[in-house]
């Protein structure tokens, strides 16, 4: 397994659209080791595949350091088939350093997608991993956190951002 490099915001692969997976082969069960081996290591949540450059869709989600009982999750072409209530929360992401934004999300749920194995898996979800899943599925449309936060918190950041790069 390996720590792959997180891709960081303007990096284009961020906006790509994610391919779907045809072929589950062994080369994509190492990418999904290594997504997962990464998220550890960043610390975070959750990643999509175009977070370490490759445009597929994949996604590993890991909630169990903020609530106990959830076990590794890595899907493949997930997509939300249902979507209920709505919950506010704050978000950040791996490829957006130091921005977070309060965002408001579905509450609840259901998304499909293949397992690591080919299985299809139909999972349902509330709170903090229905965030998580929303969050990793937008990705793999092109969609960030910035996009869906205010247009003023959206400046800031991008001003902010320009002065790190021109300092560092
Ligand atoms: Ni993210």
């Amino acid at each position: 397994m390996a720590v792959l490099q997180i891709r960081k915001y303007p990096d284009p692969v961020l906006r790509q659209k994610a391919q779907p997976v045809g072929d589950i082969d062994e080369a994509l069960r190492r990418l999904i080791q290594d997504m997962a081996e990464t998220m550890y290591a960043a610390p975070g949540i959750g990643l999509a595949a175009p977070q370490v450059g490759v445009p597929k869709q994949v996604i590993v989600v890991d909630i169990s350091t903020q609530e106990q009982g959830h076990p590794l999750i890595a899907l493949i072409n997930p997509e939300i088939l249902e979507a209920h209530g709505e919950v506010e929360s704050q978000e950040g992401c791996l490829s957006l350093p130091e921005f977070t934004t309060t965002l408001r999300r579905a509450q609840q749920v259901l998304v499909r997608g293949l397992s690591p194995e080919g299985k299809p898996l139909e999972l349902e979800a509330t709170g903090l991993l229905a965030i998580a899943l929303q969050h990793e599925i937008d990705h793999l449309q092109g969609t960030l956190i910035l996009d869906r936060a205010s247009l003023l918190s959206r400046e800031f950041y991008k001003k902010r951002l320009k002065k790190l790069t021109s300092a560092g």
